[in-house]
């Protein structure tokens, strides 16, 4: 007699029949003319199927609960901090010591910046990954990494990796391989023999590093190629047009899942597709490969969300949630890169006009299946992705503005709140990001005296209310929260010292989260309002990601307002981007569907005065 079928086999066949028309139009779309496409399909069943037998039982429960709640990680309880292991703690077992310093902010989930096994010296923060197989060895090992996502999970706190999907380190095994002249690891990569080939690349090429790491291709005169190296020397771009590449890569990424990863921060995945001519960003073929390996994390690890690292313009952000063919079957998550310039942006010229209109414009009032990240600063530069186009809606010169935005955030412009440090100076396009602290560019660290520290502090604070509110998930990056400035000690280290980013990545000052409850210090304000803020967002249902995000016109330059659009009842965020006093007419407020006039952030009721709301300079305010 023939033996039913197990109810985990079943599971995984409901689950492939369920993603199958996900993935392999995509992947006979890309790979159907290699000779080796059929091998490459069988492999690629097997792998995804032996991911699902290593699969924990706890993992597949989890798989199971998040059947039942795909709203999970839209929901108004979800908060992030971003942070690096060492600086933060030290290393994994450190981390969990500071669980409770983490909960009691309200946090959710945790990004552990990346934190598999770099290359020795210096890895790009970690972003040059030489075994994406071990935890780096000064963080711990495996096991302990196993420990604390099993802690967590328990905590209920999520936990997010970065999976590099476009580069390896050269120390890599493959590319150690392929440097010795083995064939099969050299087409894992982008090699040439000769310079022709990359030279037509670079016509159309722009460069990530143009300080540090000038052109997109390095010359290896031992083993006579030229490889495509896009980011440092040190970081090899992989050829995701062999299906190996695929393949070995889906093998990595199914493995850290079953490590109890929830999020996988799928790192600078832009530049995954080349195409002679072009820019070699954001091709179509990026979100094909994206969209299959979202089907696979689906088939075999559907606890696991993905989140897409692509810091370019809101028109080419948003394919990366999923538009068009790819909707609802991409990214889960992808970093709100626009809302957190245009936050500067106004931030500067007390202007939100540009802001409102950009984020109006490019993007929908809602997602299939997805949300933003959203932020204020993180691990990386601040780039002035503002297009010509949208400057000109403004009657503004785009590079005019572009370079206002650095020279204010560095902190040269006349009347300049701000202290930065510039980042990648482009002399041939002019382009000049920023890097800096939250509280250094909001103007905390030149600030000389009470009134001005108390104008950085609102600033920050209203940061962190905007991105709460505005739909996704928050994420707060480590040091933000008790206000830390600019760290100015990486110019003394070798492997930092050319790259100012560092300069926002300090260690965690413990002494100032020590006296996080005295409520006079500047970064005691800070930490318990942004507390107050989360725990204000955690009883605000009406703030799921899943409702629409509406932008609306004001008519006030300096206020800017969205519109969360609950089935039950509207809430209208405002927030004032001067140092002055607004006024909003009764009649806007109420046209806009304020009834009640309680302001869910501050759980007071508002008044008006002669038929006016009067918001005081950085006020913030979700009125129902
Ligand atoms: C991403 C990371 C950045 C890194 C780059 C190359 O953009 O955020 O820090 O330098 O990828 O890996």
């Amino acid at each position: 007699m023939a033996r039913a079928p197990k109810p985990d086999d079943q599971i995984f066949q409901l689950r492939m029949a369920r993603s199958a028309p996900d993935l392999w139009p995509m992947l006979e779309a890309i790979y159907g003319d290699h000779p080796g496409y059929d091998a490459f399909c069988a492999d690629l069943k097997d792998a995804l199927s032996a991911a699902w037998k290593d699969r924990p039982s706890d993992l597949k429960l989890l798989d199971l609960q998040r059947d039942l709640e795909p709203d999970w990680f839209q929901r108004a309880n979800m908060a992030g901090y971003v942070f690096y292991l060492d600086r933060f703690a030290g290393n994994l077992t450190g981390v969990l010591e500071k669980l409770d310093y983490l909960q009691e902010l309200g946090i959710t989930y945790v990004h552990f910046m990346p934190c598999l096994q770099p290359r020795p010296g210096d890895s790009d923060g970690g972003y040059s990954v030489m075994d994406y197989r071990n935890i780096n060895p000064a963080y711990g090992t495996l096991d302990d990494f196993k420990a604390v996502s099993a802690q967590l999970r328990q905590r209920g706190i999520s936990l997010c990796i970065d999976l590099v999907l476009n580069h390896t380190a050269k120390e890599h095994d493959w590319a150690k391989r392929a440097a010795q002249g083995d064939r099969a690891a050299q087409d894992m990569y982008l090699m040439f023999d000769s310079r022709d080939v990359p030279q037509a690349y670079e016509q159309t090429l722009v460069e990530v590093f143009p300080d540090n790491a000038p052109g997109n291709f390095t010359h290896y005169p031992d083993f006579g190629k030229w490889v495509w190296t896009t980011f440092n020397e040190h970081q090899w771009d992989l050829n995701w047009a062999n299906p190996q590449v695929f393949l070995e890569i889906t093998k990595i990424m199914l493995h850290l899942a079953n490590t109890g990863v929830d999020v996988l921060r799928l790192d600078a995945v832009a530049f995954m597709w080349k195409r002679l001519g072009t820019r070699c960003q954001s091709e179509p073929e990026v979100h094909m490969l994206l969209q299959a390996l979202r089907a696979c994390s689906r088939i075999a690890s559907p606890a696991v969300l993905h989140l897409e690292e692509a810091i370019v313009s809101p028109q080419e952000m948003l394919p990366y949630l999923g538009r068009g063919k790819h909707d609802g079957r991409e990214g889960n998550l992808a970093y709100h890169n626009s809302l957190m310039v245009q936050f500067w942006s106004a931030l500067a010229t007390r202007d939100t006009r540009l802001m409102t209109h950009v984020l109006a414009t490019h993007f929908p009032d809602r997602l299939t299946n997805a949300t933003y990240a959203t932020y204020i600063r993180c691990h990386d530069d601040i780039g002035w992705a503002i297009t010509d186009e949208d400057a000109s809606a403004l009657t503004m010169s785009g590079p005019a503005h572009r370079s206002y935005l650095s020279d204010f955030y560095e902190g040269g412009f006349p009347g300049s709140f701000a202290q930065g440090v510039l980042f990648q100076v482009n002399e041939a396009t002019g382009d000049k990001r920023i890097s800096g602290s939250f509280a250094s560019l909001a103007g905390l660290e030149k600030a000389r005296n009470p009134d001005e520290a108390e104008a950085a502090v609102q600033r920050i604070l209203m940061g962190h209310a905007l991105i709460a509110a505005f739909g996704g998930i928050p994420l707060i990056y480590m040091g933000d929260e008790l206000a830390m400035l600019n760290d100015y000690s990486y110019l003394d280290s070798p492997d930092h010292a050319h790259d100012s980013r560092w300069v926002h990545r300090p260690a965690m000052d413990w002494a100032l989260a020590e006296a996080r409850h005295n409520g006079e210090t500047t970064s005691s304000r800070v930490y318990l309002g942004v507390k107050h803020i989360l725990q204000r967002r955690r009883v605000t249902p009406d703030l799921h990601a899943g409702h629409p995000t509406k932008i609306l016109q004001t008519g006030r330059d300096p206020i800017f307002a969205v519109q969360r659009q609950a089935p039950t009842a509207a809430i209208l965020c405002l927030f004032n981007f001067s140092e002055h006093w607004q006024h909003l007419p009764g009649g806007w407020l109420r046209d806009h569907g304020v009834t009640r006039f309680h302001d869910a952030l501050s759980d007071t009721q508002v008044h008006l005065h002669d038929d006016q709301l009067a918001l005081p300079p950085f006020a913030r305010v979700w009125l129902t």
